[in-house]
């Protein structure tokens, strides 16, 4: 939601901002602009994606040592040029980038409109601006007192970088509720969204956390809360490479991603699965591991893919550990008052650590006794720094807007979790145990395996890419399988997709089939496999045609289904782990079989850091 960008020192800031753009591009494309303060304000915007922008600045004077620039997500006012951030004040010494959304943004206007100050823009970030000019004007201080004063009137959330035309050595920035890294280098700092912009400059970073004031100049770094009490930044070493945020070679990051996932489950089991001792490690669980296994209840919390990889959790964690689960959209859980009972468990999941909605749910859950354990994927994020405990999923940054690598990531972290757990309540048979550990040391090797089809999933691609609809279908551990492969379908390709239970088709969704619609079963071999085989038969007697994601040596679906994709045989509590790999590799061959950006999909945006 909104990517940022800022820098101060010796460089040429604009080239600077402009690659930390295009690397925070995945956070929104509506539009993307840029402030460059040399003796003068320079300020360029254009609708459309940073490569407009880039276009839009040729031969304009782009010299400056200090700068701060944006990619935009609209939230308010539709995407235009005027729309676009950075925004000027109405004098234009400031300017100024948002990340967030305010909240009362209406009640400042109305305010200030009455004495009379012009809005150029349709944004609530034009307005936070004009109310930190105003205030500074009025109580004739400087811009970081102004700040202060104004921030405590405000309701919402932001990250905002701001420039004063008078102080080219100074950068002033707040956050709350959306994120913020600075990157500190010799002589100079950099601001981003999140640390990709900052690798290839330094590996020296401090998060910024909610309600903290930073005033950057080219060598010094002062970080302040609202109170104007100072505080000792706390300097993290980043653990990322810049080959991880590049694409190596794929024409797309979402590909990229996928066939990445042999790498990224290996390395989040690596150092916590060993099948010889029959262990699992992970000091987030060990460490409370009373706490868990006591647990009289867990709530799961999680948007999206995450809520999906909730779904499979529930299953997981019930069967092996016995403890009732809820599964919750964050966004629901946050507004309804939910009973928590100290001693729950929460499990909050996400890839960014950054979705709005998780974070307010789990805060408030904390407040109300329950003990918040983070899956969660960006290393230092605010649900990573929120929660009591935790595991990092290790699927590397994800810059493909559709969710798939880390999927698959937190899905092992959950089993991991799950097993752990089971174990120490001796509620799994140790056979079992031991037989799944193997099972889930043996899945990077099949995901291998199973991407050796991909061009025959680019086939069937081809063959479905007219379709104007599509039924995913799956039963018990496949059905959020099945959610999951018509969430990518819809996203990455613009084609109406539901996922179903299978058996729940009977009672609506069963009207849609006809000769045209493409119906996806999740099959592969488990409990229900003679159950799924006559749903198959129920779709093909009105002549829906059968896709059907299969476990190898399948000969009976086979013998149905109009066309399959071919799984390694795996335990059905692991075989989510493969399923959905030919489903996102579906989606993705689709949106590039139609011609479609399947690494930034219309409307969306990567983090959801606005409720
Ligand atoms: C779908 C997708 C989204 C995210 C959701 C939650 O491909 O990426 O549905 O899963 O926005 O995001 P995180 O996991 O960052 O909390």
């Amino acid at each position: 939601m909104c990517g940022i960008v800022a820098y101060i020192g010796p460089r040429e800031a604009y080239p600077v901002i402009l690659k930390g753009l295009k690397r925070l591009e995945y956070r929104g494309y509506d539009s993307a602009g840029v402030a460059l303060l040399d003796r003068e304000l320079k300020v360029y915007r254009k609708q459309g994606r940073v490569a407009g922008l880039e276009e839009s600045v040729i031969g304009k004077d782009l010299h400056a040592h200090a700068g701060i620039g944006h990619t935009r997500w609209a939230t308010h006012g539709e995407p235009s040029d005027r729309n676009a951030h950075p925004h000027l004040s109405a004098s234009g010494r400031l300017a100024m980038i948002h990340n967030g959304i305010i909240e009362n943004y209406a009640q400042l206007k109305n305010e200030l409109v009455k004495k009379g100050y012009p809005f150029k823009s349709d944004t609530d970030t034009e307005v936070l601006l004009n109310f930190i000019e105003y205030i500074q004007d009025n109580n004739h201080c400087s811009l970081e007192e102004a700040l202060r004063i104004a921030l405590k009137r405000v309701v919402g959330a932001y990250v905002i970088v701001l420039l004063e035309k008078d102080h080219p050595d100074t950068l002033i920035a707040a956050r709350k509720g959306s994120p913020l890294v600075i990157g500190i280098g010799k002589g100079e700092h950099f601001l981003a969204s999140d640390a990709s912009p900052i690798i290839e400059y330094t590996k020296e970073v401090v998060y910024v956390n909610d309600y903290e004031l930073a005033i950057i100049k080219c060598d010094e770094l002062i970080l302040k809360n609202l109170g104007n009490e100072k505080i000792t930044p706390y300097i993290q070493k980043l653990d990322l490479e810049l080959t991880a945020i590049e694409k190596g070679g794929y024409d797309h990051f979402m590909l990229k991603e996928i066939f990445e996932q042999p790498d990224t489950v290996f390395d989040c089991l690596r150092g916590r699965l060993d099948v010889g001792k029959g262990t699992i490690t992970m000091a987030g669980v060990q460490n409370h591991l009373d706490k868990l296994s006591q647990a009289k209840r867990i709530i799961i919390v999680a948007c999206g893919t995450s809520w999906h990889a909730g779904l499979i959790a529930e299953y997981v964690l019930e069967e092996c550990c016995r403890i009732p689960v809820e599964v919750e959209y964050a966004s629901e859980f946050r507004y309804r008052n939910p009973v928590i009972h100290p001693g729950d468990v929460i499990i909050a999941i996400s890839q960014s650590g950054e979705t709005a909605d998780t974070i307010v749910a789990i805060e408030n859950a904390k407040e109300q006794g329950a003990f918040i354990f983070g899956v969660v994927n960006v290393v230092g994020s605010s649900i990573s720094r929120i929660s009591h405990a935790g595991a990092y999923t290790h699927a590397g940054p994800e810059i493909g807007v559709a969710s798939t690598k880390a999927f698959t990531a937190q899905l092992v972290v959950l089993l991991l979790i799950a097993l752990k757990i089971a174990f120490e309540k001796r509620s799994i048979p140790e056979d079992r145990y031991m037989k799944l550990l193997a099972e889930l040391q043996s899945i990077p090797e099949k995901i291998k395996e199973l991407l050796r089809s991909a061009d025959h999933i680019r086939n069937l691609a081809e063959k479905y890419k007219d379709a104007r609809d599509a039924l995913y279908l799956g039963r018990g551990y496949s059905f959020p399988v099945a959610l999951e492969g018509a969430l990518k379908l819809k996203e990455i390709s613009y084609i109406h997709a539901e996922g179903y239970p299978a058996a729940e088709m009977k009672h609506g969704p069963i009207a849609l089939v006809d000769e045209n619609l493409p119906v996806l079963f999740v099959a592969t071999r488990d409990a229900y496999h003679e159950k799924i085989v006559s749903n198959i038969q129920e779709i093909k007697a009105r002549k829906g045609k059968v896709v059907a994601v299969i476990s190898e040596g399948d000969e009976i679906i086979t013998g149905l289904a109009d066309d399959i994709m071919m799984v390694p045989v795996t335990d059905e509590m692991t075989a989510p782990l493969l399923s959905v790999i030919p489903l996102q590799l579906f989606a993705c061959y689709l949106g590039m079989a139609k011609g479609l950006d399947v690494d930034k999909p219309r409307n969306l945006a990567k983090s959801v850091t606005v409720e």
